[in-house]
């Protein structure tokens, strides 16, 4: 198997850029006109009237916000069929008419998630030298990271961001995690207990949506001791022109769900529909959630991944915490036979996930592309 040993060209730190006062950003994060977040079509709030039917089709929808469904979990976890089946028919809804949405009353703490947003600003925050001691690289891309993919000369994206492994426990290797501040590995050990819980909660669900047994996306993915689970927690700093570059080029998550925490104030994650990109507004104590390319393929595409990018801005800097929920990267993945009919054939050949995200570790981002390449020729 292909795969790449160091990265094309020296790695440049974007918060050291952006911490030493530069007024104009340099040429390898200017992207062509048509990509600029000002150039493309942003949803303008006055030229929209969605009628009632939308609105409670599209989820909310205030003054100037067109927002991804917001979906209260609580029932979820109660013994009242009645409410437990609107909460499913809710996410089901939004499994299929956005492919992302943001929970609230999810189970995990909000101490918890308050803290992890902290330490890693904290972390983020410290001297370059220690940060460096972290550098990561394009074989497993582990640690403290400025770009992805390997193509040499590519156009870059505003951010930093780190990354590590908690699931499964074979791959996890604290040593391999941040060591400062205090408390950042029991943090991020018990943060991700509480976000991989969520995330066997959410495969149940939807396996339940798409008439399937309740375990199905879980055994798919390999079972509860061997699902992966990765985090990625991300850093933008603030950009002199925020107009003319990207903190995260438009991609497709390619594994099977993410668990995102947004920046509280800071907001950035543009969700496509259509040919708008609506800014997501988070709302407090909320995860947005957005269904994987793997969830698509085990689907038969009854689910989509949805693309989406980040904008970035000229006053704050911005984190957010994506914890990927992904298959076991070594079995095959395939649409699921009881979604199969004569009327709806397969639409992808089976792949492991290891041979899939070569793809992104190799190219970067690149839209939807690599799941539609996926495709079946039939
Ligand atoms: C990601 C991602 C969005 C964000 O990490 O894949 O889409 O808001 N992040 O940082
Ligand atoms: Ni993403």
């Amino acid at each position: 198997m292909m795969s790449c040993q160091a990265w094309p060209e020296p790695v440049v730190r974007v918060q050291s850029l952006a911490e030493s006062g530069i007024s104009s950003i340099p040429s390898r994060y200017i992207r062509p006109q048509s990509q600029r977040p000002s150039n493309a079509t942003t949803f303008a709030p006055h030229d929209h009237k969605p009628s009632q039917t939308d609105q409670g089709h599209y989820g909310h929808h205030d003054h100037d916000h067109v927002n991804i469904p917001i979906i209260d979990l609580e029932n979820l976890f109660e013994e009242d069929q009645i409410l437990r089946k609107e909460v499913l028919r809710r996410v089901d809804e939004a499994c299929r008419e956005w492919g992302f949405f943001q929970v609230v009353n999810h189970g995990v703490s909000h101490e918890l998630m308050k803290s992890g947003r902290e330490l890693w600003r904290e972390f983020f925050n410290q001297p370059l030298e220690v940060k460096e001691t972290y550098a990561n690289s394009p074989t497993t891309y582990e640690g403290y990271g400025s770009r992805l993919g390997v193509q040499k000369g590519a156009t870059l994206d505003w951010s930093d961001y780190f990354f590590l492994h908690y699931m499964p426990s074979s791959l996890r290797n604290q040593a391999k995690w941040p060591a400062f501040p205090p408390y950042i590995r029991k943090v991020i050990a018990e943060y991700g207990e509480e976000v991989v819980k969520l995330g066997g909660r959410m495969l149940e669900v939807m396996s339940t949506n798409l008439g399937l047994k309740e375990d199905f996306l879980l055994n798919a993915f390999g079972g509860e001791s061997e699902v992966g689970a990765c985090l990625r927690v991300n850093f933008y700093p603030k950009c002199p022109q925020p107009d003319l570059t990207l903190g995260l080029s438009p991609h497709s998550d390619p594994g099977g769900m993410t668990i995102l925490l947004p920046d509280e104030f800071v907001s950035g994650l543009q969700v496509r529909r259509g040919d708008e990109w609506i800014t997501v507004k988070p709302v407090p104590n909320a995860f947005i959630i957005n269904i994987g390319d793997q969830i698509q393929v085990l689907s038969n595409a009854i689910y989509k991944s949805v693309e989406h990018r980040v904008i970035v801005n000229s006053n704050q800097d911005r984190v957010s915490l994506a914890m990927f929920y992904n298959p076991r990267s070594d079995l095959l993945i395939q649409p699921a036979k009881e979604l199969v009919t004569e009327e709806r054939p397969a639409l992808y050949s089976p792949m492991t996930y290891d041979e899939y995200r070569l793809y992104i570790r190799l190219n970067g981002p690149c839209g939807k592309a690599q799941v539609e390449s996926l495709a079946s020729q039939t």
